[in-house]
């Protein structure tokens, strides 16, 4: 049953350190990992290339029940296959972020992505990271983080990664797009980001990546979820 297949959630606002994190935690584990912001990128993605309006709720859902996706993970990055096409980098540009939080919104789209997702639970474990990995979609996970950052961090972390990919951006403009996705994130009517009521929530404003993975592999093996190395 894959209920009774561990899944460790990680929720909250972009820019926090989901992903880093959660790969990094899944690696030591040997766990799978479901990155969700994918699928909804994706969507956004497949409904640009086939000129859908990003408003038209019900076409949107049906781009979203039949995406033709495949994940390749080798060591430790993903290639992301859309319709036979490499689709790594582009979903990951600025532009599909702020359009997948649009078609993020609509309830039809929500629901046909929600199978898709479950079925990542596979053993040994899952590290499901998104916004409401612990609140709708695993809902009894045994251990449910909240990770987040101040504004103005995430905003510099953003900045320092498309620095280093030789993309010129303003630290305001960036702020900016981050608080406006957060406010959106925050404030649909289905699936808010928000903190499950039995999430524990990380601030990581101040801490290195090694020592958020550290602070999760203690709370895993407090709840016996993984070994003690
Ligand atoms: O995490 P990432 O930035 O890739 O997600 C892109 C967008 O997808 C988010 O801004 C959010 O609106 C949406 N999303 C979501 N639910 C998830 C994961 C992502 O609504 N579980």
């Amino acid at each position: 049953m894959s209920d009774s297949v561990p899944v460790l959630t990680i929720d909250g606002p972009g820019g926090a350190g989901k992903g880093t994190i959660s790969r990094l935690v899944a690696a030591r584990l040997g766990w799978h990992l479901l990155d969700s912001g994918a699928l909804y990128r994706l969507t956004a993605l497949a409904a640009v290339k086939h000129e859908v309006p990003l408003d038209d709720e019900p076409a949107l859902a049906g781009i979203a029940a039949s995406l033709d996706v495949v994940f390749l993970a080798e060591n430790d990055a993903t290639t992301v296959l859309l319709e036979g096409e490499d689709a790594t980098t582009a979903i990951r540009t600025e532009q599909v972020g702020d359009a997948a939080s649009r078609v993020a919104a609509l309830p039809a789209v929500r629901q046909a992505l929600l199978q898709r997702q479950r079925n990542f639970r596979k053993a040994p474990g899952l590290v499901a990271d998104g916004r409401d990995m612990g609140t709708v979609v695993f809902t009894d996970a045994p251990l449910k983080i909240f990770l987040t950052a101040s504004a103005s961090e995430r905003a510099r972390r953003r900045h320092l990664q498309l620095r280093e990919a030789g993309v010129d951006a303003s630290l305001s403009s960036l702020l900016k797009e981050i608080q406006a996705r957060d406010a959106r994130d925050m404030q649909r009517s289905v699936a808010p980001l928000k903190p499950a009521i039995d999430a524990i929530t990380l601030d990581t404003t101040r801490l290195t990546i090694p020592e958020v993975v550290d602070r999760l592999t203690e709370l895993l093996t407090e709840r016996g979820l993984a070994s003690a190395t």
